[in-house]
């Protein structure tokens, strides 16, 4: 590979066509059906939250923040972040990760959840939500669940609906 000349950005609309490509080669057809992307089918992601790596132009990598409640914690959905398969293991993942929890917490996130893999995550601060603690709209491991809390929320108030935040409390 060339030298790489990499950019990391806020996602705009340009971005769309890509991102949706390299989702697709990361996960497959079934991603549709993961509890995870119901909740963001409740309402859609935030895109000033959610960024992208461009190699000289091109958009390589994406992670998207979606604003959620956690019972009655107000915090962010992380995911899906993916890299294109020709520059994974270069720190792009985790870069965008760093990026976007620290956008989240800046924005007064609450916490920041995800469902993922606790061997990538952990480094990265995050840790798994008691067990069964959070119901999303569909099934899920909850060995997969795990969350970086902010502005000293205690992992504890983690519990109830894993929701949309345009649904709002009272929609439940
Ligand atoms: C997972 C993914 C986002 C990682 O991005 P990346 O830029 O390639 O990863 P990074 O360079 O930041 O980190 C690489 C390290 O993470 C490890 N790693 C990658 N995926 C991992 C996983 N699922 N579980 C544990 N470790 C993982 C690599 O082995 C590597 O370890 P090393 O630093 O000890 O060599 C990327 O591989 C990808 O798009 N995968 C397909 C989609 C996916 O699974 N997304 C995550 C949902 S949980």
């Amino acid at each position: 590979m060339s030298a790489l000349d990499l950019v990391y950005m806020t996602e705009d609309a340009s971005h769309d066509a890509a991102i949706t490509v390299i989702n697709e080669n990361a996960f497959g057809p079934g991603r549709s059906t993961r509890a995870a992307e119901r909740v963001r089918e409740q309402g859609g992601h935030d895109r000033s939250l959610s960024y992208v790596c461009a190699n000289r132009g091109e958009t390589i990598a994406s992670v998207r923040m979606t604003p959620v409640f956690a019972g009655l914690v107000a915090g962010h959905l992380l995911g899906p972040l993916a890299v294109s398969p020709s520059y994974k293991n270069l720190g792009i993942g985790r870069q965008l990760v760093r990026i976007a929890v620290l956008a989240a917490e800046q924005a007064g996130s609450e916490a920041v959840i995800l469902v993922g893999d606790l061997p990538y995550y952990r480094p990265l601060g995050f840790e798994p939500v008691m067990h069964k603690a959070l119901d999303f709209p569909g099934p899920v491991d909850p060995a997969r669940v795990l969350a970086l809390c902010c502005q000293g929320v205690s992992p504890d108030r983690l519990r109830g609906v894993l929701r949309h935040r345009l649904l709002g409390p009272a929609d439940i």
